[in-house]
């Protein structure tokens, strides 16, 4: 399939989309965020793919938010639509069943903002900088921030960056724990494909349940996600990959998985 507004290619089993309207500052129209759910659609159903990278096109941009152009002539009806589509989108991402690392390379406002929090684990480069800056248009977060930003760095936290609309750095990104690392803009690209890779050398089965225990549990009471992570614990024990990998460190040797 060939992308108007994305850069799709993929790499020892590393999905890669960027996105690429530099010129808008990657801004998210309704035309990407259809081709982003073809591209994400695509990675999760390939057997070929076991992680992928979201990232921005140009030096300055992960991502500016949703198209304030597109914004800007919503009726009530239309902007409910338009959020929850841009919702599913992102909860689609979140249980892809397949890590998914941002590697945030510059602004990542608004909707860019809530991308990245819907991905696995977010790489910022030192110039990254994040916000939800829907305020000063007179509207809320409106693709899962008000949500996922209160869930990952708290409720205090995100209600500043909510409220007050500002940026922040990826050094204070980092600190509040809504980015994982932070490196040398260079080094972004490598060093989230080297996690990336790390990744796809554990269990491929062990990876997906881990991913659905974190994310199911989170919205259980504790007894129930626990009991959740036995019953997921319970189904690996009968893997091929569980048999391989505790054999393979009894014998001394590195685990071949098969993800199954
Ligand atoms: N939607 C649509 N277009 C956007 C955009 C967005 N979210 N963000 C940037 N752009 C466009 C600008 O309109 C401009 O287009 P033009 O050259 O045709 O006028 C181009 O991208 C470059 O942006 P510009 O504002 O000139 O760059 P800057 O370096 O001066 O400022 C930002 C960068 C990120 C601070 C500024 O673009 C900005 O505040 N963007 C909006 C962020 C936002 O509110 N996002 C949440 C939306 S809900």
């Amino acid at each position: 399939m060939t992308y108007k507004n994305l850069i799709v290619e993929s790499k020892d089993r590393i999905g890669r989309i960027s996105v690429n309207r530099p010129e808008k500052l990657n801004a998210l129209n309704r035309e990407t965020l259809g081709e982003l759910s073809a591209a994400f659609e695509d990675f999760a159903t390939s057997s070929e793919v076991g992680a992928i990278i979201l990232t921005g096109s140009g030096g300055k941009a992960f991502i500016a938010g949703a198209d304030i152009s597109e914004l800007a002539r919503l009726t009530p009806v239309e902007g409910r639509d338009y959020a929850r589509y841009g919702q599913r989108l992102f909860s689609r991402i979140e249980t892809l069943g397949k890590p998914v690392l941002a590697a945030v390379n510059g602004y990542a406002l608004g909707g860019g903002c809530e991308i990245a929090l819907a991905c696995t684990l977010r790489f910022a480069a030192a110039t990254a900088r994040f916000g939800q800056p829907e305020v000063n248009l007179g509207i809320i977060p409106g693709y899962g921030g008000t949500q996922r930003l209160a869930r990952l760095v708290g409720r205090g936290k995100a209600q500043e960056l909510i409220l007050t609309g500002d940026m922040i750095d990826a050094a204070e990104a980092q600190r509040i724990g809504l980015v994982n690392q932070v490196c040398d803009p260079a080094e972004l690209l490598a060093r989230t494909e080297s996690v990336a890779g790390a990744i796809l050398t554990k269990g491929p089965l062990a990876v997906r349940y881990a991913l659905e225990a974190v994310a199911r549990g989170l919205e259980m009471p504790l007894l129930d996600g626990l009991d959740y992570e036995a019953t997921l614990f319970s189904v690996l024990c009968a893997s091929e990959d569980m048999k391989e990998g505790t054999q393979a460190f009894l014998e001394k040797r590195k685990a071949r998985f098969q993800g199954r």
